[in-house]
């Protein structure tokens, strides 16, 4: 009896083999067998091995490489987020080219024999400005309660995910694509909200897009998985390395008892703020932790497995004990095993040994660090502050006048700076006169009468400083928006929020200017215009610009890193393309990652917006061969 059941079995396995081969692909499936613990892929039992690499976050040109690599590592699967505000910039204007382009990553994905697992969020976190939101959804709503069942923020997420679920739709398993997964929200059940309802809408909306073409999904750390998880859903878990990972499998079942276990965060390694040491995590506890993890048939998606780079202003920030902040650093290498260049690290090679003790060897090339190039040191030349007129007259996207100071967010501006101006009452005769900006969020940097007087910062906690009579009475104050916090509280509004006072005298009468510096055009067209245009430079104004040129002549162009070493805090640009934010003067992220396909045989162009340093005129920059991530 049991003979005869097993073959007709065999039997039924085979003839569903033959059917699926004969009608291309109807009876793909990708299901949970709860009973049997495990995902079903057509039926047959699956577990995912994967990586996280966020498409956003390395140039498209690099995207295959990347992807094969984590292939030759023995991964049958990529994870990404998807990030809302690299889609939605402004409102209503989508990108989906370049490092947005999506459905270019997931076919290369499946080109590389690679399933995908997408998390749209729509919140991300993911250490990324505002945890992935757009900023203007501040703009629109400056009562929004991100996160929750608040009307608002609900019908933009409607609105977005009608955008972006169609895109995606044919891409999932059950209709042919590599999409085998799709999460829901991100670590919820740490958010103080606790939202139930707002997850169930968040459920639907995402399940009426997906219906049973894929699995939904919830992941949370093992302690916060009360307000995390949704009915019907499955839960997994987010852990780094442990000697018992039983023990979090055991907090899972107290409230999923059965289904496949995934570890859909396998920290290997963790992100880093300025000014402390870049977090590094070691190899071997990793490796027995995933060996174990394997051991026990769980799925493991590794968090990251390539990190790559926070380009121009998308990296986030952490708030600290008492809403101080803590910005991420550009480099988002993470101590991944592939670095922050793609190159395979003694973790990667750690790591794919015992993957290959689990599944089978892809069989592809092992790879290798690809070659880094050196350039002679860069003259640079100054070509001006931003409080110049040439810069007012260009870089300027708006100037306005208010009673009291306006944030970025109520003035529609993402990036860069704010320009906040007033005239110090000249009845004011303390010597020197006490400067307090309340509710500053950002990094201030004062002048009085273009004279650049000090820095107030929320990293530091520092909001006041002493203003000496004599400098002149035009109160200059330029406002850096430094990261959104991306971690629980996602509304994280950026300039000057509250009053400025000056003695306790609050200042009244502002002009603010606006410089987003997010269109390189605007740049390059002060540079050429101002050419010769150095009288204003000469002052100590801070947040100046320098350009320069240099010539790659070598036959192979090579990444390289930008090392701006002598210099203080800023910006830097090469040929249009916003590198990220450098600050060597806290570390620990010294030179900036360029990929090669930025650079160009022949002259190439670049832009150096330094915020604070008093560099000089015609100071040097140089690029190396090695990435500095541990200085300081
Ligand atoms: C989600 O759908 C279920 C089933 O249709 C329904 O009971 C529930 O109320 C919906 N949730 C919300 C927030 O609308
Ligand atoms: C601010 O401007 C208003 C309107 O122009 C004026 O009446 C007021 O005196 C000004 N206040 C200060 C403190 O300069």
């Amino acid at each position: 009896m049991l003979k005869i059941k097993y073959i007709v079995f065999l039997l039924a396995v085979s003839m569903q083999i033959r059917i699926r081969a004969d009608n291309g692909g109807d009876t793909r499936s990708f299901t949970i067998d709860y009973d049997h613990d495990t995902f079903l892929m057509d039926g047959s039992p699956f577990r995912f091995i994967s990586g996280s690499f966020h498409y956003f976050r390395a140039l498209p040109d690099s995207w295959r490489q990347i992807l094969r690599s984590m292939r030759a590592a023995g991964l049958n699967a990529v994870m990404t987020y998807i990030e809302w505000s690299t889609h939605e910039p402004t409102e209503g204007n989508y990108k989906w080219d370049g490092i947005a382009d999506l459905e270019q990553f997931i076919t290369l994905a499946e080109e590389e024999n690679l399933y995908v697992i997408l998390r749209p969020g729509p919140y991300i976190c993911a250490e990324r400005d505002m945890g992935g939101f757009p900023y203007w959804l501040l703009t629109k709503y400056p009562h929004a309660k991100l996160r929750t069942y608040d009307t608002d923020y609900l019908r933009e997420v409607t609105k977005w995910y009608g955008v972006l679920m169609p895109r995606i739709q044919k891409y999932l398993y059950g209709r042919g694509g590599p999409v085998i997964m799709v999460s829901i929200e991100n670590e919820y059940g740490f958010f103080s909200s606790c939202d139930v309802k707002y997850l169930s809408f968040l459920k639907n909306l995402t399940e009426s897009y997906v219906q049973n073409d894929a699995v939904l999904f919830t992941n949370d750390a093992p302690d916060w998985l009360q307000c995390g998880t949704i009915p019907d859903v499955l839960a997994t878990l987010d852990f780094g390395s442990t000697d018992n990972p039983a023990r979090h499998w055991q907090m899972l079942r107290a409230y999923q008892p059965k289904g496949p276990l995934v570890n859909a965060e396998f920290y290997l390694g963790w992100l880093t703020h300025w000014s402390e040491p870049m977090a590094r995590v070691a190899i071997e506890p990793l490796s027995n932790t995933l060996r174990l993890m394997l051991a026990q048939g769980a799925n493991v998606n590794f968090y990251m497995f390539f990190g790559g780079t926070n380009f121009a202003f998308t990296a986030g920030a952490n708030e600290r004990d008492s809403g101080l902040i803590h910005a991420d650093i550009t480099s988002y290498d993470y101590d991944a095993p592939l670095d922050e260049a793609g190159d395979p690290t003694p973790k990667y090679y750690a790591l794919r040994s015992v993957i290959l003790e689990f599944f089978p060897d892809p069989g592809l090339p092992v790879p290798q660090k690809l070659p880094k190039m050196k350039i002679p040191p860069v003259q640079l030349n100054a070509r001006g502050s931003l409080l110049s007129d040439a810069a007012r007259d260009i870089l300027a996207k708006y100037t306005i006048s208010a009673e009291r100071t306006l944030g970025f967010e109520a003035l529609n501006q993402n990036s860069g700076f704010i320009l906040y101006e007033a005239d110090i009452p000249k009845e004011l005769n303390q010597d020197p006169l006490a400067l307090y900006v309340n509710n500053l969020h950002g990094r201030a940097y004062v002048h009085v009468n273009n004279q650049f007087v000090g820095v107030l910062s929320r990293d530091s906690g520092i909001f006041s400083l002493p203003i000496s009579l004599g400098l002149g009475y035009r109160l200059q104050l330029l406002v850096e928006n430094e990261g959104r916090i991306n971690f629980d509280i996602p509304n994280d509004f950026k300039g000057i929020l509250g009053s400025v006072t000056l003695d306790g005298n609050e200042v009244l009468n502002w002009t603010m200017t606006g410089f987003p510096l997010d269109d390189y055009s605007l740049i390059q067209n002060y540079i050429d215009r101002y050419v010769n245009y150095i009288a204003e430079s000469r002052e100590l104004a801070s947040v100046r610009v320098f350009h320069g040129t240099f010539i790659i002549d070598a036959e192979e162009i090579y990444d390289t890193y930008v090392d701006p070493t002598g210099w203080g805090k800023g910006l830097i640009f090469i040929n249009g393309f916003n590198l990220g934010r450098y600050w060597p003067l806290v570390g620990p992220q010294v030179t900036l990652y360029v990929p090669r396909h930025i650079l160009l045989r022949g002259s190439n162009n670049i832009v150096v917006i330094e915020y604070q340093r008093n560099v000089q005129e015609n100071a040097t920059i140089s690029f190396t061969d090695e990435p500095k991530l541990d200085g300081l």
